[in-house]
């Protein structure tokens, strides 16, 4: 038979605080800081961007690591040594952006982003740094040029976005033209090559991007469009910042800078992005799918530790919470009792999914608290799956045959000892098969935190796809990972079953 000594906790918990410090120390926060060189003790300013959107931002994954690069960038970070502060990026999706400039998350903002009249009301912009036109992409050959091409077709635009606007204003004007949005340009991309949506309005510089690597795709720029496309920084309202950046803004735009910049990302894209096309034209010709996404490999495959500590912390701290609430299930005391029932419906009964939101987006609202997701994350998995393992332990106990509690009390063992020395040990051995499954389970909705920005498996194979303008390989091979894992732990989990039989 064996037992949970003492010893074994005292490891199991000082284990599980160490692997939390790293994780939170390592991975916590996405966001990072580029520290400047100029003396004294800068202050830092937080900019938030939507790093999806090649040349403006993205992240160079084939260097493996979790940069943000582009256009925006290189302005930020020359704006950040004019004006001597330190600068922090952090990334989230584009219609995050004005939420987080105004529960003042971040000190600006720079993505790409149009002033429209609309988002002037909620933030304050910089002057323009670039302007850019709409077009419209489609399967090549199907020659949309104008918006009343559109009439009677399905169009694809970003959630939040200007081309939204656009779209919708193209819909009013032009007969059965339904606007479909999505969270992500590349998610764009690959639903008209999905012929899901038969267009998708996207700007020229990155059309140029996506058609370069598709060749299968060609865009038109849209004729008088209703609103430029041009991008500008933006504050939270009332910001006194405004002015030092626009100051700044001119300077870079007197002394040529910003040409420079626009050369550097937007004119030589075309050759940068006819090598990558060579790469990714050669991968459609071999035989092996994954050959366009071979170097970003490295930085997918990193996304197994986030998903791996992730997974371990909450499977151990939901197991160790579970066991707390089943045994105030089968308590005598009836509050308990009451309260781990309550307990148990309520996160049985919400999606798991929501319950992130919650924890994710309310604490900060709620304590002034600004959680790290993947502190978030691992809280939320930790109070769902002690709600599962509660019912499973609950199980387990039951069907330890009654005599065993009865001859324990009448030889006077007290309860604490009868139970952590007699009672758990039979009931774990028993529902060990449960809890591989719920460990398994665990493990695979880890890529539930990817929503909320971890850097993951799922999201980091999201990220390279957006850089790729490439979506089914990226997620194939993830796929993979998260197959050989979890038959890894099917495997551990017989092990230890015959194990434990033995033992017996
Ligand atoms: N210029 C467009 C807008 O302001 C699209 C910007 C999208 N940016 C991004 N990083 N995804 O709505």
């Amino acid at each position: 038979m064996f037992r949970i000594k003492k010893f074994g906790w005292l490891f199991t918990i000082s284990f599980i605080a160490v692997l939390a410090m790293n994780l939170l120390a390592g991975y916590g926060r996405f966001d990072h800081a580029i520290a400047q060189q100029s003396g004294g003790n800068p202050e830092k300013l937080t900019m938030v961007t939507s790093a999806d959107y090649p040349p403006y931002e993205f992240r160079d994954t084939a260097t493996g690591k979790n940069d943000i690069i582009g256009f925006d960038i290189d302005i930020a970070k020359k704006i950040a040594e004019e004006l001597n502060f330190e600068l922090e990026i952090r990334d989230t999706d584009f219609n995050g952006i004005i939420p987080a400039l105004q529960s003042r998350r971040a000190d600006f903002a720079m993505a790409g982003m149009t002033p429209t009249e609309e988002r002037k009301k909620n933030v304050d912009f910089s002057e323009i740094y670039y302007e850019a036109k709409n077009t419209i992409v489609s399967q090549t050959g199907s020659n949309l040029k104008t918006p009343e091409d559109l009439a009677g077709k399905k169009i694809g635009v970003q959630l939040g976005s200007i081309q939204e606007k656009e779209a919708g204003k193209i819909a009013e004007k032009v007969q059965g033209v339904t606007v479909k949005p999505l969270n992500k340009t590349s998610e764009l991309i690959q639903e008209i090559k999905a012929n899901r949506i038969d267009a998708a309005i996207i700007e020229d510089t990155i059309a140029k991007g996506f058609v370069a690597s598709n060749p299968d795709l060609e865009f038109n720029t849209l004729p008088n469009p209703e609103e430029a496309a041009g991008s500008a920084i933006a504050f939270p309202k009332g910001s006194e910042r405004v002015d030092d950046f626009n100051r700044v803004l001119k300077e870079m735009k007197d002394s040529g800078e910003i040409d420079k910049l626009i050369t550097k990302w937007f004119e030589n894209q075309g050759k940068e992005e006819s090598t990558g096309n060579a790469t990714s034209s050669a991968a459609s010709n071999s035989n092996f799918p994954l050959a366009a996404i071979m170097p970003s490999i490295p930085y997918i495959i990193d996304g197994i530790r986030v998903t791996l500590l992730f997974t371990a912390l909450s499977a151990l701290l939901g197991f160790i919470w579970g066991t707390i609430l089943s045994l105030f299930k089968i308590s005598t005391i009836k509050p308990l009792t009451w309260f781990a029932n309550v307990y148990t419906s309520i996160f049985r009964g919400t999606p798991l999914l929501l319950q992130i939101a919650i924890v994710y987006y309310a604490t900060p609202q709620l304590t002034g608290y600004d959680i790290p997701a993947l502190l978030a994350g691992v809280i939320t998995f930790t109070l769902n799956s002690g709600a599962y393992i509660s019912e499973t332990i609950r199980g387990g106990i039951l069907a330890v045959d009654k005599g065993q509690r009865e001859a324990a009390l009448s030889l006077g063992v007290p309860y604490k000892p009868m139970m952590s020395d007699i009672i758990l040990p039979q009931a774990i051995k028993n529902i060990l098969p449960a809890l591989v499954n719920e460990s398994i389970a665990l493990l695979k909705d880890s890529a539930l935190v990817s929503t909320i920005g971890v850097a993951d498996l799922l999201r980091r194979a999201q990220i390279v796809g957006a850089e790729k303008y490439i979506y089914f390989e990226p997620l194939l091979f993830a796929g993979i990972v998260y197959y050989l894992m979890v038959m890894s732990l099917t495997w551990g989990g017989y092990a230890l079953e015959r194990k434990l039989q033995r033992s017996s």
